[in-house]
């Protein structure tokens, strides 16, 4: 409908936890179950726009009219957003991002160390997709996430100011209810020279459309 707030809009999003491989077997990942980011992109059709889902592994299933493109690392994150955010209006950084990899990937499955000798996993520093976006944005609206154990809103407003977003969602990740996993999230949405708003602890679905609502109105005062 061509009445609704993002019709004609083009919203990417990210969602879900990258995978870094340390050998054939296994891999370091964090918590995130994808359920955050797929609200957002549902939330983002329903208020009309054209939604493509970039996800990392989730077990959730794509929404109806989303389209999703499939990754594992942060590098394949990196490589898919980058093709994707010259033709997008609006992009979500949900994905719960691997800030370090294993700096190198066995090619065979790691044994265990001989007379129980501890073993040492190098890891080096993926890219920083947002900062890499900062450098190429031009109309776009760009949201990251912020998920803090500690200092919630001065850490998310470094992360703010680093990145060069638009807007950041900050969520306190070490409160019940908030942030990895569940059904439900509780945010606190920071912009550059606006007053943080703070929304109570409400279902995903109902967050994600307050993220998106709260993303329109800031972007038409600009
Ligand atoms: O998926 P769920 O189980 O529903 O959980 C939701 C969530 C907790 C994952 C989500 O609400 C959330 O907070 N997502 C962001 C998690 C994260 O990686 O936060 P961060 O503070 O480490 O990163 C800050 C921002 O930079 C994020 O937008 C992240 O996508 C982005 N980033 C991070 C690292 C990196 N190398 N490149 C990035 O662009």
């Amino acid at each position: 409908q061509t009445d609704l707030p993002l019709h004609g809009e083009r919203v990417l999003v990210t969602a879900g936890g990258t995978r870094e491989p340390i050998d054939p077997v296994r891999y370091i990942s964090n918590r995130s179950s994808g359920k955050m980011g797929y609200a957002i992109a549902e939330a983002a059709r329903n208020l009309g726009a054209t939604v493509t889902l970039i996800s990392a592994p989730s077990a959730l299933a794509t929404p109806a009219g989303v389209t999703r493109i499939d990754v594992t690392t942060a590098q394949d994150l990196l490589t898919a957003v980058e093709a994707e955010f010259k033709t997008t209006d609006m992009l979500v950084m949900a994905a719960a991002v691997s800030d370090y990899r294993p700096a190198t990937t066995a090619m065979q499955k790691i044994k265990k160390q001989a007379d129980h000798e501890p073993l040492t996993l190098h890891l080096t520093e993926t890219a920083d997709i947002l900062k890499t976006l900062a450098t190429v944005k031009q109309h776009q609206f760009v949201i990251g996430f912020a998920a803090e154990t500690q200092a919630l809103l001065a850490n998310a407003n470094r992360k703010l100011a680093a990145k060069k977003l638009d807007m950041i969602v900050a969520n306190d990740v070490s409160k019940p209810g908030v942030g990895f996993n569940g059904d439900t999230n509780q945010v606190t949405m920071l912009r550059p020279e606006h007053e943080p708003v703070t929304t109570p602890l409400l279902s995903k679905a109902a967050v994600a459309e307050q993220i998106l609502l709260t993303a329109l109105q800031t972007r038409e005062e600009e």
